[in-house]
């Protein structure tokens, strides 16, 4: 592919994002030969920084953080100097370091310019008024916002009416990193170039799907961020519900934008909506307390905040229920958590046992499992004749695909995609205005439920599966979540 020159202006230079995967993202398509010479990648943050000094620290951060960048020295040196730094309050249109950042861009005028907005949300509005009132947004002119847009329905909106004012839907990329996730878009390929498979892909055959997204993280540093957040709002608001219509969507005519959006929306608008018997009954929320991870003892959650009390979900597990013709009695189990024995997310699904008893001993259900990481991969296991059993016996068998084996690479990060396809311009890995607001739409019961209590707040120890409750909420169905194969 022949590389690109634009202007990408990262707002909140300074932050863990930008250190952690934006500058490695871009680092590693700079090594690709995606990003030409005289791109330039403009950071913005309030510190008093000189450019020299504000390479220096992306120059650690690459080295601790970029796949390839230790072993680079001049492909680093080679990549900061197209970094620049402008220090500004982006969300303060008096600021006096406007004129710098309008000097600067102003060489290039016509090129693809990117403002990417890592701050708090509720600076979105701010920034993107004070960009318009700089009159720096041209024809080919981008934003991209991070999530969460919003804490509630209300306060999306605001964030999109605000944004929209001076943008149009098609300059706006709201970014869910999940989605630039190779395993991820591979959902699309495995339903849609595989029709052994998406003919199976319904109640008929499937009885129920997990969608897993478990962490062996704490809170870390985020701890004031997530405090105000809680799973719900940082994991299933966006990343898991997105999976979740990219499991149960109809498929798209084509794989645009437009077509693949109208039917994500389709299953965000088809969730059955929460009320509160279904909180009490179909959620369970817990925050993880001390315990241990890999043999060594972690601390509980709220140690780790510093704070005597808080009323934040580190883990949660839902059943929902996707009201189309495709989906009728299927349950959807979502689970997510910090701090739980292994890190590991992914789908399962499993399908309907065979309806009559030719073995004496009754076949396990076949089960496909959609790694989505770590240990990307595909696996789906079948009832086998057990060459160690008299008689008949079965044993499940599991057909595994490794993709690092498969396809021998590495799993690209999943910013690199998606701060590529801005440039691009290319939309359809990213969440439209419409998509954004329903999925708190059904959202918002729940976080209501939890606030008035009808559902109680429960613990777990670090480094378990969350509480027995999200056991016996799959048990009541006659299930239970996928052990470890
Ligand atoms: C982020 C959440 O969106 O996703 C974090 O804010 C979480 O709390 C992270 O740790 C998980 O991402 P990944 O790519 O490591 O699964």
């Amino acid at each position: 592919s022949h590389s690109l020159s634009f202007d990408y202006v990262i707002i909140g230079v300074t932050g863990d994002l930008t250190m952690r995967k934006l500058l490695p993202a871009f680092y590693e398509r700079f090594r690709l030969g995606e990003i030409a010479l005289d791109t330039r990648i403009i950071g913005v943050a309030r510190s008093a920084l000189s450019t020299e000094t504000y390479r220096e620290r992306a120059r650690e951060a690459l080295v601790e953080f970029a796949f390839s960048a230790s072993q680079d020295r001049d492909g680093v040196t080679a990549f900061l100097d197209l970094v620049h730094y402008v220090s500004l309050d982006a969300s303060d249109r008096a600021a006096s370091g406007w004129s710098l950042l309008e000097a600067l861009l102003a060489t290039h005028a016509d090129r693809v310019r990117v403002f990417y907005v890592a701050t708090a949300p509720k600076l979105y509005v701010l920034t993107a008024d004070a960009i318009a009132a700089h009159g720096l947004i041209t024809e080919a002119t981008r934003i991209v916002l991070e999530k969460p847009i919003g804490t509630d329905l209300a306060s999306a909106k605001a964030i999109n009416d605000g944004v929209g004012r001076h943008f149009r839907e098609e300059q706006i990329f709201r970014i869910d990193h999940y989605l630039g996730k190779q395993t991820v878009q591979n959902i699309l390929a495995l339903r849609f170039a595989n029709p052994i498979l998406e003919r199976v892909w319904n109640a008929d055959s499937i009885a129920q799907v997990q969608i897993t997204a478990a962490e062996t993280v704490g809170v870390g540093k985020r701890g004031p961020y997530y405090d105000t957040a809680g799973a719900l709002r940082d994991m299933v608001q966006n990343h898991l519900l997105q999976i979740l219509s990219l499991v149960a969507m109809e498929p798209p005519t084509a794989l645009s934008a437009t077509d693949l959006r109208d039917e994500k929306l389709k299953i965000l608008r088809a969730l059955k909506p929460m009320d509160p018997d279904t909180i009490a009954r179909d959620t369970v929320r817990a925050q993880y307390v001390a315990g241990e991870i890999g043999g060594k003892p972690v601390d509980g959650y709220l140690d780790d905040l510093g704070v005597a009390a808080s009323n934040t979900e580190t883990f949660l597990a839902i059943r929902a229920e996707v009201r189309t013709t495709r989906w009728a009695g299927v349950p959807f189990y979502l689970r997510t958590g910090k701090r739980m024995a292994r890190k590991e997310s992914e789908v399962v699904i499993e399908f309907r046992p065979q309806p009559w008893a030719i073995f004496s001993e009754p076949p396990k259900p076949d089960r496909l499992v959609i790694r989505i990481q770590p240990d990307e991969g595909v696996s789906l296991s079948l009832a086998s004749k057990d060459p160690r059993a008299a008689g008949f016996g079965l044993h499940e068998a599991v057909l595994d695909v490794s993709y690092a084996k498969a396809f021998g690479t590495r799993y690209p990060d999943s910013y690199e995609d998606l701060l590529m396809a801005v440039v691009r311009g290319d939309q359809v890995l990213f969440i439209r205005r419409d998509e954004v607001q329903a999925s708190w739409r059904w959202i918002e019961p729940i976080l209501d439920g939890w606030a008035d209590n009808i559902r109680p707040m429960e613990t777990y120890p670090a480094g378990s599966c969350g509480p027995s409750s999200s056991d016996d909420l799959l048990r009541d169905d006659g299930f239970s979540w996928k052990e470890k194969i």
